[in-house]
């Protein structure tokens, strides 16, 4: 039994697909021993996964990032989420997608021969956010950015943003807005979007933050829509003064921040161009 999932559910793990409550990974495995591995986390909507191109290319980066041979060429990935998704018997749903070093001996160094990476995947269960959380918005701390200085990787080791995102459920909130050296960079899982005097501000793409795929969505969007955006360095202050606060991740898809320590941002309700962004955003996913 495994607290909080359907155990009969199917999963893939190594070529093969078997019940999620039979699927085990040895304890040398260099994911379990050192987090040495990436991962992926590919929203679907009617059986079609969003942004799949934009997720493998990332997976790629990530891979390559690591030094990974990909397991699976571009066509394997596809077929592999298509039968999680079929398998899966959820239209709407989370596909996960994790692949770590493989198994061997510990020590830190890569094995010096050559070891199959462990490739695990499975379709979760997701709603995407409700009319009613969309209204309300959420809510955010800003928190120092504690985590290491390669968070352009989508990195399986995410002690630095279990503990943050812990911090936000500890505060009552939920989300946290980190600030590295008193710059914006993200949040525990979602990437955060300053909106001032009209204009869309994000943290460049950079080591200090995940380029999430709705970084580069939102961009389009807010070209589509006549938005003008940025990419620049976003000090505390700005933050604290933004007219609209956003946050996007392939879960939350785009929400307006509401309150951040408390406070009200802006006028304290969804603004004009979240209502724009999300308008975008929706007409992406009805076109699927
Ligand atoms: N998290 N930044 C971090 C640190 C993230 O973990 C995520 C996504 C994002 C947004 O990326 P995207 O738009 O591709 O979802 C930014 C996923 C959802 C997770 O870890 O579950």
């Amino acid at each position: 039994m495994i607290p909080g999932v359907p155990g009969d559910s199917q999963v893939y793990l190594n070529g093969e697909f078997l019940r999620l409550d039979e699927a085990k990974v040895s304890v040398l495995d260099r994911g379990f021993i050192f987090g040495d591995g990436i991962y992926e986390v590919v929203p679907v909507y009617n059986g079609n996964a969003f942004r799949m191109a934009e997720h493998l290319d990332r997976l790629d980066r990530s891979l390559a990032a690591l030094r990974i041979a990909s397991p699976l060429d571009r066509a394997g990935w596809i077929d592999l989420v298509a039968e999680l998704i079929a398998r899966g018997g959820m239209p709407t749903c989370l596909i996960y997608l994790q692949v770590t070093r493989g198994v061997y001996k510990r020590d830190h160094a890569f094995p010096p021969e050559p070891v199959a990476p462990t490739v695990f995947g499975m379709a979760s269960a997701w709603s995407p956010p409700s009319a009613e959380q969309r209204a309300r918005g959420i809510s955010a701390i800003g928190i120092p950015d504690e985590r290491w200085l390669h968070c352009e990787i989508k990195s399986v080791s995410l002690l630095g943003n279990v503990l943050a995102r812990q911090q936000a459920v500890d505060a009552h909130v939920d989300e946290v807005v980190q600030f590295r050296d008193g710059y914006l960079t993200e949040g525990s899982s979602s990437n955060i979007w300053v909106v001032s005097q009209g204009k869309l501000l994000a943290p460049p793409k950079n080591n200090l933050i995940l380029e999430g795929i709705r970084y580069g969505l939102l961009g389009e969007l807010a070209a589509e829509t006549g938005i003008p955006f940025e990419a620049r360095r976003i000090t505390r202050e700005e933050v604290e003064r933004a007219d609209e606060l956003l946050v996007t991740s392939a879960t939350k898809e785009v929400l307006p921040i509401l309150s951040l320590d408390g406070k009200p941002v802006g006028s304290g309700k969804p603004g004009p161009v979240y209502a724009q962004l999300r308008a975008g955003y929706d007409a992406r996913i009805a076109a699927l």
